[in-house]
């Protein structure tokens, strides 16, 4: 593992312009860098990059974090992973330090690493094949000319041969060094008893290579070259310790750019669907390789574009494939629509009948949005048949259900009422009938959530809403740990009757106050940053926002990179929704004024929580708690008498309530 200073060494070291700027163009904004969002396509400028802070910030998406945390997001590295990368750009070297981790954890890094190595070692061993052995050239090669693939595409996507001999690649790879061990967790090998010398996974196959989003080889999928045997036709790498199946989307590293450009992704089933269109000049296109899509799939097109356009070929497997990713991709928030090819077309064979331009006409003109598309396949089989009628509109109002976007969900309902003659009332009477079903199955684990107590790492936006003070005590939580982490180390100059003239950090003063109240933190977040700030006191550090910067968890980093970037340097924010904090050279009073509201509100929080727990008590315990409630509301009103007669009062002008 990379020892502590080789990391300190490498975060002083590595420049977040220099590391950012390899993936997007930076133009100089004040002190700052912006550019546009390499998460989303977009076209002005919401990504920001702090040189002085060396921090960046994305606008769009929310992401935001170190240099080592953009090489995460952006190559899909581990965070070790990232750290070795940048490393070897600013050629500082790796200092191992053996001491603090167990063997296990040693051998785990370095199997990954093997993994990679060796899935490296395969890709260009079945490439060199199908290109310069005779045996690849004659069956590989010619295969795929049949298929009528060109030269550079077959390089593109770095398709290959796999020999006819038993164990050709094995014996390559054990030549080579690897052992036997990790030949087999790759997959590419297995050793039974009697074949003591191994036995390759793929034989006599056309070879393609899966690669993850940044262009490593994961895996492979084979095809077999005659059609009429009777073993699957293609053959798959298994699950390893690098490739999981649910997290890969086929032709994604070849296809990330013309997705975002596009703003849009086409997805197919196959491999060869994949090539076919990108021979044709059409780039924006993965596939979900035969498997139903998964969640972890559409996350990563959604990375690019909410838009996808679903391209299946016209079979029954093909339409109840659709089904369930339409209601996948609706549930993520994607917008969608279907294509079904006619007269057993598929999109590989389409795309080398026609030419590029109709093609994109087709899909175009022919894909419907996904109402029109289940109307038309389910009303087909209905008939006149009244019954089965209000069950296929049933089955479209379910779809729309999965849409979380209530504005989007009413134009969908205003849609489906409009085809089929229906009152929207009635569309929206079933719309809840379907949610209480759905919300029925899901009782068993919302039981377990109600009896965890109040601490959330997400509050849900419904929630918040729905309660008011929740909201404003955790609107309120958070601005604090923002002074904590932007301002921490200003010193302010108080007053009091019991201490006359003092000073404090504002760590200290907001510290003061949540211990005072003995204050429980809504987000984990929060509490995990007061308890680092809590130990570096402790230490005699004062520990802020630069502190947290490199602390290495996603949520934590992100939170400080919010209360850190300079907002003033972003155009329209206020279309984005983000306000600037309106500090200026009033630190003083707006840390003394957030302290005050928020306690006035965690008291009105508790006040409303407490009169909750009245309904299912005894008596000496509901007399315990009007009393509470009392107590509490007498410092409600203390408070907001000091609020009223305090000049922080002008801060806040009309957002007190
Ligand atoms: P298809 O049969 O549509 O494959 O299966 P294809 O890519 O169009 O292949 P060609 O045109 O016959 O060469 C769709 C996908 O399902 C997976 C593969 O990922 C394939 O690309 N599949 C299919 C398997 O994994 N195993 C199989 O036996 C069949
Ligand atoms: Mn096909």
């Amino acid at each position: 593992m990379i020892s502590k200073q080789t990391i300190d060494k490498i975060f002083s070291t590595i420049r977040v312009e220099e590391i950012v700027g390899e993936y997007v163009q930076l133009k100089r904004a004040g002190s700052n860098f912006k550019g546009l969002s390499p998460f989303h396509d977009e076209k002005s400028p919401s990504f920001i990059v702090s040189p002085s802070k060396q921090i960046w910030k994305d606008f769009s998406t929310g992401k935001g974090g170190t240099a080592i945390s953009f090489l995460m997001e952006i190559e899909n590295f581990t965070y070790p992973e990232a750290l070795r990368h940048a490393a070897k750009k600013y050629g500082i070297e790796i200092e191992e330090d053996q001491r603090e981790f167990s063997e296990e954890a040693k051998n785990a890094q370095s199997e990954r690493d093997l993994l990679y190595k060796i899935h490296e070692v395969a890709n260009n061993y079945y490439q060199s094949f199908l290109w310069e052995n005779e045996e690849g050239k004659a069956i590989g090669l010619s295969y795929f000319k049949e298929r009528e693939l060109k030269d550079d595409i077959i390089k593109k996507f770095q398709l290959g041969y796999s020999p006819e001999k038993k164990n050709a690649f094995t014996e390559f790879a054990l030549e080579k060094g690897y052992s036997k061990e990790i030949l087999e967790k790759s997959g590419l090998s297995i050793f039974p008893e009697n074949a003591p010398n191994g036995i390759d996974r793929f034989r006599e196959r056309v070879i393609f290579p899966i690669h993850s989003f940044s262009g490593r080889v994961l895996g492979f999928g084979a095809r077999i070259l005659k059609n009429n045997v009777k073993t699957a036709k293609y053959l798959n790498s298994p699950e390893t310790e690098i490739y999981h199946k649910s997290n890969v989307l086929y032709g994604l590293n070849q296809s990330k750019q013309a997705i975002s450009r596009k703003n849009a992704c086409l997805l197919v089933e196959g491999y060869m669907d994949v090539i076919s269109l990108h021979m044709s000049g059409i780039e924006n296109v993965v596939a979900s390789s035969g498997t139903s899509l998964t969640t972890e799939q559409i996350k990563l097109i959604k990375r690019l574009t909410e838009n996808v356009t679903i391209l299946f070929d016209g079979d029954n497997a093909g339409i109840k494939a659709s089904f369930r990713s339409i209601d996948m991709l609706l549930s993520e928030g994607m917008n969608i629509r279907v294509l079904l090819f006619p007269d057993g077309d598929d999109p590989d064979s389409f795309a080398r009948k026609h030419p590029q331009e109709y093609v994109e006409k087709f899909i175009e003109n022919q894909a419907m949005d996904f109402i029109d598309f289940k109307a038309e396949i389910l009303l087909k089989e209905v008939g006149n048949d009244p019954i089965k009628k209000a069950e296929a509109i049933r089955d479209i109002v379910k779809s729309v259900g999965f849409v979380k976007n209530a504005l989007k969900r009413e134009v969908y309902l205003k849609e489906v009422s409009n085809k089929f003659g229906l009152s929207e009332q009635s569309l929206f009477n079933e719309l809840d009938v379907q949610k209480q079903i759905i919300q029925n199955q899901n009782q068993h684990s919302q039981q377990q959530k109600e009896s965890t107590p109040v601490k959330m790492e997400v509050v849900p936006l419904d929630e918040e809403k729905s309660d008011p003070f929740l909201y404003d005590v955790l609107f309120m939580e958070n601005k604090l740990v923002d002074h904590m982490l932007m301002f921490g180390d200003v010193v302010l100059k108080r007053f009091d009757e019991k201490n006359g003239d003092y000073q404090i950090t504002v760590i200290e003063e907001i510290l003061n106050h949540f211990e005072e109240e003995q204050y429980q933190f809504l987000v984990e977040s929060n509490e995990i940053i007061i308890n680092q700030i809590k130990e570096g006191i402790q230490k005699e550090e004062l520990r802020s926002g630069k502190f947290f910067v490199t602390f290495m968890d996603e949520e934590i980093t992100s939170k400080v990179v919010d209360a850190l970037i300079p907002l003033d340097d972003l155009e329209n924010w206020a279309s984005r929704n983000i306000y600037p904090p309106n500090y200026g050279d009033k630190v003083a009073e707006q840390i003394k004024g957030d302290v005050l509201l928020h306690k006035y509100r965690y008291i009105d929080y508790l006040i409303k929580e407490t009169a909750k727990e009245l309904g299912n008590v005894d008596e000496v315990k509901y007399y315990e708690l009007i009393q509470k409630i009392s107590l509490l509301k007498q410092a409600s009103i203390r408070l907001s008498n000091i609020i009223e007669y305090s000049p922080i009062k002008g801060i806040y002008g009309d957002r007190m309530r």
